[in-house]
């Protein structure tokens, strides 16, 4: 499991512990029930504190700070935990690239993908591969409108890889595959597109380095590859700005 999920656990951890190594035996000792309430709100608080002081980002600042006063809520709904279970497992099956990778779902949109149509006609026909291709926003309108070329697309959640697939059924210029994108033999294809996150674009750089052939180009949607400069940019014009990315290899 990445650093930052961990170091989340053990910051929002290490607040309850705090909070409930005073509370507990301080109401034992008064013969008191614990008040829920309180003590909820004083762990978000000891946690938003903890987060401040780490130097985390201020959207982990407020989650740090609402999850508990947000737990005791919830709990007080007294919703069956099957529930809980059920909204798990769905979330799960959407992303499970931001658990594993730092990666959540979201979609390149209309602009990008003229964008890319614009790079992909001009290039003429080639083999185009999506790495975490999402539901196929990206690969199914251009695998419509360019019959001659071919689009592969890496998805591994499963849910979101068996909506791409539903979406996408018919195409036959079009692969769908439920895998890794760490898998995916980048030098098979001409141009690579990513839509990630800063997270892994070190690492993807130095596979793009290893794999993909002379001639071939990379196209990274709003992350650059750091400490890198990128031989082309595309401005796609849409809120927040998307830029493409492009390196030629
Ligand atoms: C930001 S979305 C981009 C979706 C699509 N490419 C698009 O442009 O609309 C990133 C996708 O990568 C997927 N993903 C994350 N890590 C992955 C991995 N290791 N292998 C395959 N897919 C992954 C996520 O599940 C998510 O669907």
């Amino acid at each position: 499991m990445p650093l930052t999920p961990l170091r989340q656990f053990a910051l929002q951890a290490a607040a309850v512990i705090l909070v409930l190594s005073l509370a507990w035996p301080l109401y034992l000792w008064q013969n008191q029930p614990m008040p829920w309430l309180e003590t909820s709100l004083a762990i978000g608080a000891v946690a938003a504190v903890l987060a401040t002081i780490a130097r985390q980002p201020w959207w982990w600042r407020a989650i740090h700070g609402g999850f508990m006063p947000l737990v005791w809520f919830t709990h007080t709904l007294a919703i069956d935990p099957g529930w809980f279970l059920l909204a798990f497992i769905l979330l799960l099956l959407v992303y499970r690239g931001a658990l594993s990778g730092q990666v959540p779902l979201y979609l390149s949109n209309k602009q990008t993908v003229q964008a890319l149509y614009d790079l992909l006609e001009q290039r003429g026909p080639c083999r185009f591969l999506d790495l975490g291709s999402g539901i196929g926003s990206t690969t199914i309108p251009l695998a419509d409108n360019l019959p001659e070329h071919h689009f592969t697309g890496y998805e591994n959640a499963p849910l979101t890889w068996l909506v791409g697939w539903i979406l996408g059924v018919g195409r036959p210029n079009l692969r769908w595959r439920w895998d890794d994108l760490w898998a995916a033999p980048l030098g098979e294809h001409d141009v690579v597109y990513a839509f990630l996150s800063p997270a892994p674009m070190p690492k993807l750089w130095d596979k793009v380095k290893a794999e993909m052939k002379p001639g071939s180009l990379f196209v990274s949607n709003s992350f650059p590859v750091p400490g890198i400069t990128p031989d082309r940019v595309i401005e796609v014009e849409c809120t927040p700005p998307r830029p493409l990315y492009c390196y030629q290899l």
